[in-house]
């Protein structure tokens, strides 16, 4: 007799990131045009603001070095976005149909984009997302509904 299907309706992602890959990335020596560029790339417009007043706080606490933390953070929503396309498993997600916020006491949230085409975000999604950083290592998870089953309620 095969195994039971998992009795809940979810699906989990997980991913790990290296902060000093990231950090090698956005450091270059080139007026913050490499570090935009790809800033531009992962984060969509929502995500923009927190990536700029981020950056802006990092620029104003670590002056002699405002990479590292930064990278850390970008990192951990780097493996959060990697983390939801591997739970959400509907259809192929891209960088920008992910928004990462944090809430006022820093936990951080996770909304699915339902269709980047629709201005419609009655729609988007809610998903179970925690971030952690140690070392060299950003690691993030999420739990989201299987839309398959949701769409039936
Ligand atoms: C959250 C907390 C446990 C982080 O632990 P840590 O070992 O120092 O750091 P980690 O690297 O494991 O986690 C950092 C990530 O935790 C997340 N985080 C921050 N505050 C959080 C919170 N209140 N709840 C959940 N996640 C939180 C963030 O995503 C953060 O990463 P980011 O800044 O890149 O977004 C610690 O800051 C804490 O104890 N905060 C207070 C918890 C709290 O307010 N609880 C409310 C219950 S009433």
């Amino acid at each position: 007799m095969p195994p039971r299907p998992f009795p809940f309706p979810l699906n989990v992602g997980i991913d790990i990131c290296q902060i000093s890959r990231v950090r090698a990335l956005i450091a270059r020596n080139d007026n913050g045009q490499r570090l935009s560029r790809l800033a531009r790339r992962i984060f969509n417009p929502i995500e923009q603001l927190s990536f700029e007043s981020k950056l802006a706080a990092c620029r104003t606490n670590f002056p002699e070095d405002p990479f590292t933390p930064l990278a850390q953070w970008m990192a951990g929503r780097f493996a959060a976005k990697e983390a939801a396309f591997k739970a959400v498993r509907s259809r192929r997600l891209q960088w920008h149909d992910v928004t990462i916020q944090s809430n006022a006491s820093g936990a951080p949230l996770l909304v699915v984009s339902s269709n980047t085409a629709s201005s419609n975000s009655d729609c988007d999604q809610i998903a179970q997302l925690s971030i952690s950083h140690d070392g060299d290592y950003a690691t993030a998870i999420v739990l989201a509904v299987d839309s398959a089953d949701s769409s039936n309620s």
